[in-house]
């Protein structure tokens, strides 16, 4: 299987970049526990503080969304199962200055182009045997936002985590989720992130193998 995680860090010069909160953990804790089904796992990880020792999870290091959806496409192929983790950024900076930007009057305008939206571009090569994941991080009307990316992003699941949750979401150890797919919602209380990763691999693993 092939798991996105983390942030991805988009450069403004040789010190700066557009970064996120987000740290990784739901993404790692969730490749420990795929591992710990049986699963072989490829877990492309944005900048996180976190590592596995696991033997069965073999980590590729990125740092910017160009290049999580470069090490994505090269392994994509080869995997059954797809889950996009990671907190991309959506934009980066159209130009990197080579040189580090010094201050200069009261106001600075950095121009950003817009990121390829992995999930989106996989599901149009997904084939029938695979199985996509997707993860939506909202602030309001999140249930039809979540529905919305399920099915622009031909995700077969989507895992909802609202930030009007308290102790959901960023940095907590804790995590508290909303699993959709098409035709059926499942909630679930607020619970440890290891415990909410064994949630969702339960589930996947019933829809895959019944
Ligand atoms: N995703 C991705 N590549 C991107 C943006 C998002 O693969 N460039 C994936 C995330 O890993 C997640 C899902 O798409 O599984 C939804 O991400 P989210 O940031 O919630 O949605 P966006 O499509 O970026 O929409 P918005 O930020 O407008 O809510």
């Amino acid at each position: 299987m092939l798991l996105t995680a983390g942030p991805t860090h988009e450069p403004i010069d040789p010190v700066r970049f557009i970064g996120n909160h987000s740290t990784g953990k739901m993404g790692y804790a969730l490749a420990e526990r795929f591992a710990e089904h049986g699963a072989k796992v490829v877990l492309v990880s944005g900048p996180t503080n976190l590592h596995t020792d696991h033997t069965s999870i073999e980590v590729k290091h990125v740092t910017t969304a160009e290049e999580m959806h470069k090490a994505v496409l090269k392994r994509a192929g080869a995997a059954d199962i797809w889950v996009f983790a990671a907190a991309v950024a959506d934009y980066r900076p159209k130009t990197v200055a080579d040189k580090k930007i010094k201050k200069a009057g009261d106001e600075l305008t950095i121009e950003l182009v817009k990121n390829v939206d992995i999930a989106a571009a996989l599901g149009k090569q997904k084939e029938e045997w695979q199985f996509s994941v997707g993860f939506a991080l909202e602030t309001d009307n999140e249930g039809a936002n979540a529905r919305e990316k399920l099915r622009k992003k031909k995700l077969d699941m989507i895992v909802l985590n609202s930030l009007n949750d308290p102790g959901a979401g960023f940095a907590h150890d804790t995590n508290k989720i909303t699993i959709m797919e098409e035709g059926a919602t499942h909630t679930f209380e607020l619970k440890k992130k290891s415990e909410v990763a064994e949630d969702i691999v339960n589930l996947i693993w019933e829809r895959i193998y019944g």
